[in-house]
């Protein structure tokens, strides 16, 4: 079962960045094609039927399975970056993380409007990223669709920060 293989990988690291944060780390992941193709694999099935136009990923490691993903599926892949990347005309949301604040941005041509949005991230933890990416979207006049994470930290409870957004809320790993 896929969920399980994950689980056998993914790498506990305790007090990273800062004491008190169990740190999950997908690196030992990326090391195993085989695996991330099963991962692109299943989201794909589990996301088939619906009508999605663009894959919008999350800096840095909503970058990895978000690109893939988007190829796979043979849409566009957006990013959304931290402050001061993007290189063209952004518009910007700052919020709280696990550990600590940021600001992320959007290129104001990502997607037209009305566009059908898959929001791609890695692990959701508190929901702070994706609630600010799911207003950058909403500015942009983008109709978010559903939400896919390799991980979801249930016990942080941040799946109903989401469903005002959609509640098509993805995770292989709980
Ligand atoms: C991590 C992770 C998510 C976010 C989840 O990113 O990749 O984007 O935190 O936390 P939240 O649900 O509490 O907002 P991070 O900002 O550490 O950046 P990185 O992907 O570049 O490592
Ligand atoms: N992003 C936010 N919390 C995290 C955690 N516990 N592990 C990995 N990435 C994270």
């Amino acid at each position: 079962m896929l969920e399980k293989e994950l689980k056998d990988v993914i790498r506990d690291i305790p007090d990273f960045p800062q004491p008190g944060i169990v740190f999950k780390d997908i690196t030992p992941i990326l090391k195993d094609q085989r695996l991330c193709k099963e991962i692109v694999f299943e989201f794909a099935r589990r996301l088939e039927g619906i009508k999605i136009d663009v894959i919008a990923g999350i800096e840095s490691r909503g970058f990895l399975f978000g690109m893939m993903l988007a190829n796979h599926l043979d849409i566009p892949f957006v990013p959304i970056r931290k402050q001061g990347k993007l290189p063209y005309k952004t518009i910007s949301e700052s919020y709280k993380l696990e550990y600590g604040q940021a600001t992320i941005e959007i290129h104001e041509d990502a997607f037209e409007k009305g566009q059908n949005i898959l929001i791609h991230d890695d692990l959701l933890a508190t929901g702070g990223t994706v609630v600010a990416a799911s207003k950058l979207i909403e500015k942009l006049d983008g109709k978010i669709v559903g939400y896919s994470f390799v991980i979801s930290l249930d016990f942080l409870q941040s799946h109903g920060r989401l469903t005002r957004f959609s509640d098509r809320i993805i995770s292989l790993v709980h």
